[in-house]
């Protein structure tokens, strides 16, 4: 065995339980394949938590987090817990793990091979070849600002970014751009916002300074949304704050097709934590219909961040070749063909994987 590794699973709400499952044991399959020691726990967190504990992270789920080599999450919220506010609701915990465990840099990459355009909801011409990484600041701005006020009159919430938020959120997007083809697009909306003229002009500077090789340009909110649409091959690093780079890549998964597809890793803090950018889709909790695809690239960047490219790529070609071969969960069905259950699909990955080596 070359490396032991403990993986904190928090499978959440809805069909988070299905995902993680479905993570797991595509993880358990390549440790296997690659001679991987992998432990793993699971902790209640999100609705379930609420329902088994009274609040959404209980302090033991973030302390095991801390521990851990690495955080598997599932997904979080429903209808259930819709009447509780703030902190009090599933999200809350969300924001309150992220902030806890100091993530503050969301990666989230939308690559379209150009095998599986068709799967898009935009002609394929248009998306075939695109590579984005999403570069989402995730523990400040709007979403973290004090005061956040709500009362029967009037309710306020505070966008708030410090230079030294932006600065290393411009860091950590710039040495990313360096990897890939050194252009990153700062997303912002100075033209209304002071945070934003903020943004613009500590990213600017940072760019300038300390990465020459890059070549950083900046685009409105508004115009970012319909470029992406319009012309997804612009784009190579999305650098942006933490709601529109909410907003922005639940949009981006348009163009590979499905937010069921699209992964993410929350670096920078005391342990990576790892998501699909999805939610709980409480409509098809329970059914084995939802795509696994997120959960399952989520794991492949955890393999990532501890150096184990091998694992990783195995993952990414076996859910491609399971794609391509024709296999679909129902989200993926764009032309009435048939698609299968979860279980189906995660059975097919994993036995790709075993003939990947
Ligand atoms: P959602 O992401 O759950 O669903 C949006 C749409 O995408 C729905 O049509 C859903 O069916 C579909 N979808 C999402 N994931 C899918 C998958 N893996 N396979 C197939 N289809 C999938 O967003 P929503 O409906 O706006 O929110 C539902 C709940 O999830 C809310 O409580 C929300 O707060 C929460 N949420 C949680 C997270 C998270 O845990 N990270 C992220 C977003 C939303
Ligand atoms: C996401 C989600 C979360 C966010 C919510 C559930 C707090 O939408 O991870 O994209 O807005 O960050
Ligand atoms: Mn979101």
């Amino acid at each position: 065995m070359r490396s032991s590794k403990h993986i904190v699973l928090l499978p959440g709400d809805g069909i988070g339980p299905e995902v993680t499952k479905a993570a797991q044991s595509v993880l358990e399959k390549v440790a296997g394949t690659f001679n991987l020691a992998l432990t793993f726990e699971e902790r209640p967190f999100g609705g379930a938590a609420i329902d088994k504990e009274g609040r959404p992270l209980p302090p033991e789920t973030l302390s095991a987090c801390e521990k851990a080599d690495g955080v598997l999450m599932g997904a979080i919220g429903g209808p259930k817990w819709d009447h509780l506010n703030g902190e009090d609701r599933p999200e809350g915990g969300l924001l309150a793990l992220r902030s806890g465990l100091g993530v503050f840099a969301n990666l989230r990459p939308v690559a379209v091979p150009a095998s599986l355009a068709h799967l898009s909801a935009l002609p394929p011409a248009k998306v075939a070849g695109a590579d984005i990484l999403v570069v989402r600041e995730l523990i400040g701005g709007i979403y973290f600002g004090k005061p956040r006020i709500l009362e029967a009159e009037y309710a306020l919430d505070t966008m708030r970014y410090s230079v030294g938020e932006i600065e290393r959120i411009t860091r950590v997007a710039c040495a990313w751009s360096l990897r890939r083809s050194g252009r990153v697009t700062s997303v912002d909306k100075a033209n209304v916002l002071a945070v934003s003229r903020l943004w613009r002009e500590t990213a600017s500077r940072i760019a300038r300074d300390e990465f020459p090789d890059v070549q950083m340009n900046h685009l409105y909110v508004d115009n970012a949304a319909m470029q992406l649409v319009l012309n997804p091959l612009q784009f190579d690093v999305i650098l942006t704050g933490n709601l529109f780079g909410d907003i922005l890549s639940d949009l981006a998964s348009t163009l590979a097709g499905s937010l069921g597809l699209l992964p993410s890793a929350c670096l920078g803090g005391s342990t990576p934590l790892f998501e699909p950018v999805h939610g709980s889709a409480p409509e098809l909790a329970g059914k084995d219909v939802a795509n696994p695809v997120a959960a399952i690239l989520s794991a492949a960047m955890m393999l990532e961040e501890w150096g184990e490219a091998a694992a990783a790529k195995c993952i990414r070609q076996a859910v491609e070749d399971t794609l391509k071969a024709g296999w679909r969960t129902a989200d993926l069905v764009v032309d009435g063909s048939p698609s299968v259950q979860t279980s189906t699909f995660v059975s097919e990955i994993i036995l790709h994987i075993g003939r990947a080596k």
